[in-house]
């Protein structure tokens, strides 16, 4: 198949090539060559195989300049040439039927320019004068593939494919399984002898069900699967496949039925078919060219492809008198669309890293031309989407995946940006091996971690990744975080370009690398004066002294927003506290990050396996595993028992605190810092800040009421004694925790003494 020839299967831009009155007579031969080759082999692929491998703009451009070449270059010119042909030789599996009248095709147009010298051209020809009317339909191009219908004494004989426009395929089983095709045609007002020409198409929803559907192939576009239907030796496969068609020209006749274009789109109507219902008469080329517009407009919402606008001479008489050239008629016009969809290779995956931290990854694409525009990068939006399938198991693009050498369909809407849109698994190449996606940032080496129900992998880096640098220091300095009068967004950002600095802990080593006695000095840049330089050194040494909760935010570790700072500030009282419990309970973090992934993993499979999932056993089995030292348990159970915080933002933040790079980078910033202990709240009780341990039975209330209670006034509740605990409460049958509460000279009160605090 000429598609998998892939080294020669995408020709030059066009665009980039010199003018053909340029080119000498060697130059010309072999360029012709060259496009000859190119062109017959697409006419091969797109006609017999329903497979295209170049994009149709590429198409259009390669033949226009074929045509171009032989324009100046005569003698290149012949017969056999594919300029002088349309379509491609019928396919051997079908019989042969040769059109009484030829399958024309359509002349293209692409700009205002065409439109223009179209109708200049038509006027000329028929020697209208310059008042003269001259109505002309416009209607949509519809992508799919045309076929000839032949009525005799008004039933259907035979249909035939274009084949090479001469000769077609016989298809006649096939096309009697379309509804939008009559057996019979309706009323009895026609022509013994009505050849009815049109289009047969695929709509968008039943490609798209198609395609889901285990009909076997999945095809790349709907033309494709509605070209690969119709030509199925087994009119039973059509009849299984939603194919529709629309009329638009007629071959031959044994009466005229009309006298004008619109009167033939209604009488064959009358006879029982469908046609374009945006059909319409222009009188003027700006008619022309806001119908094209319209249709255009209208593109997206129709729910089937059309790649352009055709212009018809309305009136059948001065059809009949500009007849036609070679392949295609002088009384009308296709005026494309810029194409929107373009097949092309992709030749490799980048991982972008954002602001943010998201890894983004983008495909680096042997350029095409989309909608007018060269692109050679897409965006292949996340993980998921290169995997085919998200994280539950649910199909992204019938579950293909995207790989590395792979033929891909490039879609572009708009300015949206050009994304990945399909695979041709056909095209794969056998070394072609499933995309691992990275679990490193590739910015910073970071551990790249994805959340559950996150369809991003983000880097962990924060304050050490350089692609998040500027935004890290940004929310550093923001309001709600060091608040440093003087030091906005604005002024941060450009202190970073000039490599001032590059993290947190830099703006407090400021004066001392840019202050009095440095030889390039703050007061010196552009805008800045003594008195304003010695103000910002000395906003910037108040904020040595932090309340522990904006220290917190300021970090900008992920799920650590303001309310989740107070309540971690609030929770351990200060910044030792906080990292002595960060460092103990580090391996209960990774346990139950593990135990995560294995209830995603569980969930995909249980997907992909059409079976219920159970998560929650998969967590637990993956937790049961790992034996946990007490301590490490009882620090995690004592993180994710504070106030508002679950175990998403536990390990985030036990992954901020465990990457060695980023711990670096805290530490060299906490060492300028004095971090505040929260204020006192108004709520505050005697147990605010304090790890309590129930024991024995309680007789006035649960066991869980008492949790409750304990954790609303601000206290924590354990579940062991250890050196951290500051009281227990201990009712009847106390055993062993009390006996340790002893040992480590912990208060212990009984039930009626924790019912005088619990009442406040
Ligand atoms: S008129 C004499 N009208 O486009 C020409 N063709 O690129 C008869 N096509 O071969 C065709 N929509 O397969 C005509 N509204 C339309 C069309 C249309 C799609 C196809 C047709 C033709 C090809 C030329």
């Amino acid at each position: 198949m000429a598609g998998e020839d892939e080294d020669q299967a995408v020709p030059a831009a066009e665009a980039a090539l010199p003018p053909v009155s340029g080119l000498d007579a060697k130059a010309a031969a072999a360029e012709h060559a060259r496009l000859s080759d190119v062109v017959a082999r697409a006419n091969l692929a797109y006609y017999q195989e329903d497979a295209p491998f170049i994009s149709d703009a590429e198409y259009d451009a390669s033949k226009r300049r074929l045509e171009e070449i032989e324009a100046y270059f005569p003698e290149l010119a012949h017969e056999a040439s594919p300029t002088e042909q349309v379509g491609a030789a019928p396919d051997t599996r079908f019989a042969k039927i040769p059109h009484r009248l030829p399958m024309l095709s359509l002349e293209n147009g692409f700009t205002e320019g065409d439109v223009e010298s179209f109708v200049q051209r038509v006027r000329s020809f028929l020697n209208l004068a310059a008042g003269a009317a001259l109505e002309i339909t416009a209607e949509p191009k519809i992508d799919g593939l045309s076929l000839s219908l032949r009525y005799e004494g008004g039933r259907l004989v035979q249909a035939a494919t274009r084949g090479d426009g001469a000769v077609g395929e016989n298809v006649t089983a096939n096309a009697r399984t379309i509804a939008d095709i009559p057996e019979r045609l309706a009323g009895d007002d026609w022509p013994e002898v009505l050849e009815i020409r049109g289009e047969v198409y695929m709509s968008h929803a039943d490609f798209e069900a198609l395609n889901r559907s285990d009909s076997g192939r999945v095809f790349a576009n709907p033309r494709n699967a509605a070209a690969g239907s119709l030509r199925q030796l087994d009119p039973a496969v059509t009849a299984a496949r939603p194919l529709r068609f629309f009329a638009y020209a007629w071959g031959e006749v044994s009466a005229p039925f009309a006298d004008t274009q619109m009167e033939a789109v209604r009488r064959m109507q009358d006879f029982g078919f469908q046609t374009n219902p945006l059909t319409r008469i222009c009188t003027s080329v700006q008619d022309m060219l806001a119908a094209w517009a319209e249709i255009e407009q209208m593109r997206a919402t129709l729910g089937y492809d059309i790649d352009g606008v055709v212009y018809k001479v309305n009136d059948l008489g001065y059809q009949a008198r500009l007849g036609m050239r070679s392949t295609t008629p002088r009384w009308a016009l296709a005026h494309k669309f810029p194409a929107e969809r373009a097949w092309t290779r992709l030749e490799a995956i980048d991982i972008q890293v954002g602001r943010t931290g998201a890894l983004s990854p983008v495909a680096r694409l042997h350029p095409v031309t989309v909608g007018g525009v060269v692109v050679s990068n897409a965006t292949l939006h996340n993980e998921d989407y290169i995997a085919g399938r998200g994280a539950d198991g649910s199909e992204i693009r019938g579950g293909k995946d995207i790989r590395i050498g792979d033929w891909v369909e490039v879609y572009r809407a708009g300015d949206v940006i050009p994304k990945v849109a399909d695979v041709d698994l056909a095209k794969r190449p056998s070394e072609a091996v499933p995309y691992v996606f990275p679990d490193t940032c590739p910015e910073c080496g970071s551990p790249a971690i994805r959340e559950e129900g996150d369809s991003v992998r983000r880097c962990t880096g924060g304050l050490i990744c350089p692609a998040q640098a500027v935004e890290k220091l940004r929310h550093f300095v923001s309001r709600a975080a060091f608040d440093i009068e003087g030091l906005g967004a604005k002024l941060v950002e450009e202190l970073f370009r000039d490599g001032w600095i590059a993290e947190p802990a830099d703006i407090f080593t400021l004066q001392d690398r840019y202050g009095p006695g440095q030889l390039t000095q703050l007061k010196n840049r552009e805008g800045w004066g003594e008195k304003s330089a010695a103000s910002l050194f000395q906003a910037i040494e108040k904020r040595r002294e932090i309340p522990l909760a904006r220290l917190l935010f300021a970090l900008g570790i992920r799920h650590v927003g303001e309310v989740a700072a107070q309540d971690l500030a609030r929770h351990y009282g200060s910044w030792e506290a906080l990292e002595a419990a960060l460092d103990t309970a580090r391996p209960a973090a990774v346990a139950h990050r593990l135990a995560e992934e294995a209830a995603q993993a569980e969930r995909a499979a249980a997907a992909a396996e059409g079976r219920r999932a159970r998560p929650s056993e998969a967590r637990a089995t993956a937790l049961a595993q790992v034996d946990l030292p007490e301590e490490a348990a009882n620090a995690w159970a004592g993180l994710i028992a504070a106030d508002g915080i679950g175990p998403v933002l536990a390990m985030s933040l036990s992954d901020a605190f465990a990457n060695a790079r980023e711990r670096a980078a805290i530490d060299r910033l906490v060492v300028h810092l004095t971090p505040l202990p929260p204020e006192k709240r108004a709520t505050d009780s005697a147990i605010t800040g304090k790890t309590l341990v129930f024991t024995g039975t309680l007789e006035k209330m649960t066991r869980a009421e008492a949790k409750a209670r304990a954790e609303a006034l601000g206290a924590h509740v354990a579940g062991s004694v250890s050196a951290k605990t500051d009281l227990l409460i201990a009712g009847p049958g106390a055993g062993s925790k009390a006996k340790k509460a002893a040992e480590l000279g912990i208060k212990v009160i009984d039930e009626d003494e924790w019912l005088a605090i619990a009442r406040g």
